[in-house]
């Protein structure tokens, strides 16, 4: 591994400064002096000073195969110089095969796929449909969750960096989240009862018209910080959601196509047959793809017309097809389930050594440590997360960061790594770690 060396040379000087010129402040770099990649394969990604990183981030959950994968690339290809763009006016085969091979990897009735370039956009398609199929316009929504960048999105997102100026928050409102760690009820699991999904009851009685359009929530909360539900959660919540008249949407941009392991969603871990799925993120290992899939009888209730231009391109729609069969055929559901266990029993090993990590959660290749300055009093620890990121980066190990108080580390690593490469991530966390001044 080579020397990760401070001294920025101009090359990536010159590409920050760029960025600092030309593109939206709003729009944030991660560490003090921002990584300026160059090219990536597989687990690896380098900067533009040759420094190779053991990536475990994957662009913010979302190169579940690795960079450059040359068996999605390959066939990216192909049809780049094939067909790139007709738009939905005229069907291809590229958008039938991709949606036919959804609706067997879905679980349930759940058969008909609208094509989007982005989850903010697959979110926004289930919301509007949930409204229109629905008793009424109110939406449930979780505290913590982050949905999206629109104007809708935002307004189910519930965190209040992301929730600035110009969010509508009208029709949706939140419960409590499952946040065992840090409950919102002040509780204990299992004694709680899961008191926090039988909020959901009283939200609807209380904050809403009596009914609802849907719920919608992520499997596992992604930018909140990879919240974890206790097991009994969704099934309890599933029930009051349909007592209600709502449908119930599966946030699955993040936790989506096997990230969990063994499941292709996250909310079969939950033992849960949502009426809508949203997708994105790694469904297309870094092209922008995503898909809204739902049942027939629900597809049949969306009113008037609707496109997303890019939705279904047949680029997009190759890579996401490609995905699918690179799971299938390297049996990337049960990697997913095995390294990461691996992965996680090794974080549990570090929470023993570190008192600075209060919590270690997640499922499969989505795992998330909370630091805390105390574990009694559990107060958050923005900035050692923040130095234990500089840190792991100076190593050459990628991870990143959530939680509403920006304590949380969140690791996502390709669903296509090996024990030896867990090891390697952990060697890097522990001696990052280790370096934090006490
Ligand atoms: C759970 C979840 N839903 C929706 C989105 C929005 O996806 P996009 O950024 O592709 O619009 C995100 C993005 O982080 C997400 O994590």
């Amino acid at each position: 591994m080579a020397t990760h060396d401070k001294g920025v040379t101009t090359r990536s000087e010159e590409v920050i400064r760029k960025h600092k010129e030309y593109l939206w402040p709003a729009v944030t770099n991660y560490y003090q002096h921002p990584l300026v990649a160059d090219h990536g394969s597989m687990q690896y990604l380098w900067d533009v000073e040759g420094n190779k990183y053991l990536d475990f981030f994957g662009g913010i959950v979302t190169v579940g195969l690795g960079h450059c994968n040359p068996k999605v690339t390959s066939k990216i290809k192909t049809q780049v110089d094939k067909l790139q763009h007709t738009s939905t006016l005229f069907p291809n085969e590229t958008i039938v095969a991709l949606a036919e091979k959804l609706a067997q990897i879905t679980p349930g009735k759940l058969q008909k796929s609208f094509f989007t370039s982005s989850g903010t956009e697959a979110n926004e398609a289930a919301i509007l449909l949930a409204r229109m199929a629905g008793p009424s316009y109110d939406i449930v929504a979780l505290r913590h969750a982050y949905a999206g960048g629109s104007a809708l999105a935002k307004s189910v997102t519930a965190q209040a960096p992301w929730r600035k100026s110009g969010v509508i928050g009208v029709g949706v409102s939140h419960a409590v989240n499952p946040y065992c760690y840090r409950c919102p009820l002040h509780l204990k699991y299992p004694e709680c009862g899961v008191a926090c999904a039988s909020d959901v009851e009283n939200l609807i009685q209380t904050g809403t018209s009596g009914s609802i359009a849907a719920f919608i929530a992520e499997p596992i909360q992604g930018v909140g910080g990879f919240i974890t539900p206790p097991p009994e959660y969704f099934k309890i919540v599933y029930r009051i959601v349909k007592n209600y008249g709502g449908l119930f949407i599966s946030d699955e941009v993040q936790t989506g196509f096997g990230r969990t392991g063994r499941k292709w969603f996250g909310i079969e871990q939950w033992e849960v047959i949502p009426d809508i799925i949203t997708c994105a993120k790694s469904m297309g290992n870094g092209v922008p793809v995503g898909a809204t899939i739902t049942t027939s009888e629900l597809a049949g209730k969306f009113q008037g017309l609707t496109i997303s231009t890019f939705g279904g391109n047949p680029v997009t729609s190759v890579a996401a097809r490609a995905v699918i069969e690179v799971i299938e055929v390297e049996h990337l559901l049960e990697n997913t389930h095995v390294v990461g266990g691996y992965f996680r029993a090794k974080l549990e090993e570090l929470k023993g050594k570190y008192p600075l990590i209060g919590d270690v959660r997640g499922m499969g290749m989505m795992q998330a440590l909370e630091l805390v300055r105390d574990r009694q009093t559990k107060e958050p620890a923005p900035s050692e997360a923040s130095q234990l990121m500089e840190r792991a980066r100076d190593n050459g190990l990628l991870i990143g960061k959530g939680g509403l108080y920006g304590n949380v580390i969140r690791m996502a690593p390709p669903m296509n790594i090996t024990k030896a490469d867990v090891d390697e991530g952990i060697r890097l966390l522990d001696k990052s770690f280790a370096e934090i001044p006490a």
